[in-house]
């Protein structure tokens, strides 16, 4: 492909460092980890080849199978956002859905390279976007401080009358800057502006140089100021862009039309922009907006995002057990059909997109499935070889919840400390209200279903619900969560299987 890709993904990014990242996020697990961080390390490997070779080399696709609830989506989904390559998750019953024979299941190509262009549109906007502040200021200053239209051809009453109307309206606006900024009166340019409104006799030519002066001090003064910050809350008025998007009758949404006919209603549509007036902080921002559109060289970015989603775009195919047919009938036929759909594009294909052909060879594959009824060896022969590496996911132990509950950045217990936290209240778990907890997390999931880690989430809710709702009546103060706290809250539904199965 012509444009290069950013490179999202650096070179120390080693299969031991992904994992300790993951284990940041994710407790245990360790072979599903190191799948996924030798998978990545394999792309950046490839590149790194010269031409023939790296077009050889394809992506070894994982299936990461194991009950509900244990860190498979989490797994996927930290994976993404540690290594900034375009991501995205579908669930692949979606293309099974009753009513019509699914999604297209080259959609999910699409939505790739959607999520590859917003990738390299960041990037490109932090390249453009002191420029893009650099003009999106001037045009304020255009906004606050009209240029006075100097007119020396015209009659001389003429220009007089508008040289007179000029003078004032700047004299007004600057006087009124004042007022809002009544800490940097300059009255100079008051009285300086006086005489040439005054001075009729003056020649045209004189005229328009002197008020070109009034008009660049005035500005460069009102430039001071703006970038004082003293003039965020006066209004100008600005045009903003609303695109419509048509809704076709029946049809969805544009997504779903064909791609030609999509661009040639785009072009169509009529581009409804209105003036609007706001204040200068909010002028500002969309000005920039404007400004950065304005600087993208959208063939280049297009291109580039393309390029990117067929070297390092990653596709979590969540649900694949969902999807497995067990008879060719019914629902089944259109399961049978979504594999069979499927197939090509794992292998490799090339997919039209609104931003062009898009090849899938080198895309990664990370497929999930709690494989519970059936197995992978329930899929069609083709797709299980497309997924060579099975890893499984354990389920997880008392021991495992009372890590999950601890140790992570953004556990649930530390979720909750800072919610309750912005109301004043500061929580604090003993070591032993955290043991219980994982224990009743165990003992519900054992007796009742066995939601995974799900299960901490309801059985917190439960234990902080009256907390939750007393807090911002309590005013300041800790509270102590302690066996004692957790006991009495938790014990007489854990203990009873009916209660949990409603209440946990
Ligand atoms: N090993 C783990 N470490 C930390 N948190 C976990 C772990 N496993 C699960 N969780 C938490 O439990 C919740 C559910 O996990 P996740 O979405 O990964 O489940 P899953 O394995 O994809 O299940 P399903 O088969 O139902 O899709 C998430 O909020 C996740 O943070
Ligand atoms: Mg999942």
């Amino acid at each position: 492909m012509t444009a290069p890709a950013p490179e999202t993904f650096s070179d120390d990014m080693t299969p031991r460092r992904l994992v300790q990242e993951l284990d940041r996020f994710i407790i245990g697990q360790d072979d599903a980890k190191r799948a996924v961080a030798i998978a990545v390390r394999n792309r950046w490997r490839r590149r790194q080849l010269g031409d023939e070779l790296r077009q050889d080399v394809t992506p070894k696709n994982i299936l990461m199978i194991g009950p509900t609830g244990v860190g498979k989506t989490e797994i996927a989904r930290r994976l993404a956002k540690l290594t900034g390559a375009p991501f995205i998750k579908v669930e692949a019953t979606k293309y099974t859905e009753v009513g019509y024979y699914g999604r297209d299941v080259e959609s999910m190509i699409r939505e790739l390279v959607d999520a590859a262009i917003s990738l390299v549109r960041d990037g490109e906007r932090k390249r453009v976007e002191p420029e893009a502040e650099r003009r999106a200021r001037q045009r304020l200053l255009d906004l606050l401080c009209p240029r006075p239209a100097t007119a020396p051809a015209r009659g001389k009453s003429n220009a007089d009358a508008k040289e007179n109307e000029i003078a004032q309206s700047l004299e007004k606006l600057w006087s009124h800057a004042l007022a809002t900024a009544p800490n940097t009166t300059e009255p100079a340019a008051h009285e300086e502006s006086k005489p040439h409104a005054d001075d009729a006799k003056t020649s045209a030519k004189a005229e328009a140089e002197a008020a070109e002066a009034t008009y660049q001090r005035t500005r460069t003064k009102l430039g001071e100021m703006l970038d004082r910050g003293e003039l965020e809350q006066r209004k100008v008025e600005i045009s903003v862009e609303a695109k419509s998007e048509p809704m076709m009758l029946g049809m969805g949404r544009l997504e779903n039309m064909d791609i030609d006919l999509q661009k040639m209603f785009e072009r169509v549509m009529p581009r409804n922009s209105s003036r609007r007036e706001v204040t200068v902080a909010e002028a500002r921002r969309t000005l920039i907006e404007q400004e950065v559109e304005a600087l993208f060289d959208m063939d280049k970015i297009h291109a580039q995002a393309v390029e990117l989603a067929e070297s390092q775009g990653m596709i979590f195919l969540d649900e694949l057990d969902k999807i497995v047919a067990s008879e060719a009938r019914g629902a089944d036929v259109s399961r049978h059909g979504v594999q069979r759909d499927l197939l090509p594009i794992v292998e490799g294909t090339t997919v039209q997109t609104r931003y062009g052909y898009v090849k899938t060879d080198h895309i990664l594959f990370i497929a999930a499935g709690a494989f519970h009824r059936t197995q992978p060896s329930d899929l069609m022969p083709e797709l299980q070889g497309r997924f060579p590496i099975r890893v499984e996911l354990k389920g997880l132990s008392k021991q495992d919840f009372e890590r999950i509950l601890r140790e992570p950045q953004n556990s649930l217990l530390r979720q909750y400390v800072a919610l309750l936290g912005t109301e004043g209240v500061q929580i604090e778990f003993t070591d032993e209200a955290i043991d219980l907890l994982a224990h009743y997390a165990d003992q519900v999931n054992r007796t009742t279903q066995n939601i995974g880690a799900r299960r901490l989430a309801t059985i917190l809710e439960r234990l902080l619900e009256e907390l939750s709702f007393e807090a911002p009546d309590m005013g300041m103060g800790k509270v102590a969560i302690d066996r004692a706290y957790v006991e009495q809250r938790l014990d007489a539904v854990a203990q009873d299987e009916d209660l949990s199965r409603y209440i946990l």
